[in-house]
């Protein structure tokens, strides 16, 4: 009986995150009741999970937006220009660089308008600040000059640490100024050491991509630890008036959803079963998010199939897409899925849900 009993009890604890997919899909509703924050990073330590195609997504659902890509690989950077591997230009290193190498020049101005070299934004209030793959060494520029900056003492010690630490915070919110820009997006690599954890500092609220695989659900514990655990890297390291940001949503990518007929919007097995392990990590968890009820934090998003590899092709947004629309990618005939008008809906949805 008891087995019995506990699957059951699971079930139900996740019947609310499956019915609320059709009421999204159906467009019964049209956001999450949450608290709404200025600055957003989406981080997992892990890749391939979806990163870099939730922040592109969403940058062309919001307005008014910043984006910052600090992942070295610069995915995000290509989507908003395709000479961006050729390009020499100001980069989010040289906003930063400044305060961990004094004696360097601060840029402004780094921004560049989205729709300048991608015509998908070209109605678009959207700024980015590009990547670069220099970005590989910051890790250990960035830990000598934290180990430097603790040989201090005192309010000298501190002064130091919030120097380097709120870099990426102080340079962000000088750009949103001069920009006059309201919303930032954060792309991360996999890796929390360098980059990741000044854009922590930099930002208000988390969004997490968690793939249905159990290496990612095994991330999403992960990057609680370092939020909690006082000897992670992160806490160790915290200025005294450093915050510790909450997590908005977790957002399961990669769902499949059941073929049985007349099953709508109801997840597979699978979905099912990495669905419930979020769920209880997020319950078990739920001090580190922005409220105090599970089922708010947790959302899904849709297999992008071959939506996704037409939208990475063209860097056009998913919700720029139709239904049938075909290219060759690699000489292989590959469709935008019948599926891409209820992708649009959820990534409405998340947009809505963070604004
Ligand atoms: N539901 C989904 N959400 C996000 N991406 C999806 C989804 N379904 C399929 N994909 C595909 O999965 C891939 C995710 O890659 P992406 O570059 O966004 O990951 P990442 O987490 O940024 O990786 P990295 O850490 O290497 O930068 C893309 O090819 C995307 O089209
Ligand atoms: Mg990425």
């Amino acid at each position: 009986m008891k087995p019995i009993r506990k699957k059951k009890t699971k079930l139900a604890n996740i019947k609310k995150i499956i019915d609320r997919q059709d009421e999204i899909v159906t467009g019964r509703i049209s956001s999450l009741n949450l608290p709404k924050f200025k600055k957003y990073v989406i981080c997992n330590l892990r890749g391939g999970i979806g990163k870099t195609t939730i922040a592109f997504n969403l940058s062309y659902l919001l307005n008014d937006v910043l984006v910052i890509d600090t992942c070295p690989q610069g995915n995000l950077s290509y989507f908003y220009d395709s000479q961006y591997f050729s390009n020499n230009r100001t980069t989010v290193k040289d906003l930063i660089l400044p305060y961990i190498l004094p004696g360097l020049g601060k840029p402004s101005r780094t921004a560049k308008k989205i729709g300048a070299t991608n015509p998908f934004f070209q109605n678009k209030n959207a700024f980015y600040i590009p990547s670069t793959s220099e970005l590989y060494l910051l890790p250990s520029q960035l830990s000598t000059a934290i180990n430097q900056a603790k040989t201090l003492t005192g309010s000298q010690q501190e002064e130091a640490l919030r120097n380097i630490l709120y870099s990426l915070k102080y340079e962000i919110d000088r750009e949103l100024e001069e920009n006059n820009l309201q919303h930032v997006l954060i792309d991360t690599s996999p890796f929390f050491s360098g980059a990741t954890h000044l854009s922590w500092h930099a930002s208000d609220a988390l969004i997490v991509p968690v793939r249905t695989d159990q290496q990612s659900i095994n991330s999403l514990e992960l990057l609680i630890d370092v939020l909690e655990n006082p000897a992670s890297e992160f806490r160790r390291n915290m200025p005294k008036d450093g915050v510790t940001p909450k997590i908005q949503l977790v957002i399961l990518t990669h769902c499949t959803w059941s073929t049985r007929s007349g099953a709508r919007n109801i997840p597979n097995q699978q979905t099912k079963v990495y669905l419930e392990k979020i769920r209880d990590i997020v319950s078990r968890n739920i001090q580190h998010f922005t409220t105090d009820d599970p089922d708010n934090h947790i959302l899904l998003l849709d297999d992008f199939l071959g939506t996704g590899r037409i939208s990475t092709a063209l860097s056009k947004p998913v919700t720029l897409l139709q239904a049938g629309e075909t290219m060759r990618i690699n000489r292989v005939k590959t469709t935008v899925n019948q599926s891409v008008e209820k992708i649009k809906a959820q990534l409405q949805f998340i947009a809505n849900s963070i604004i």
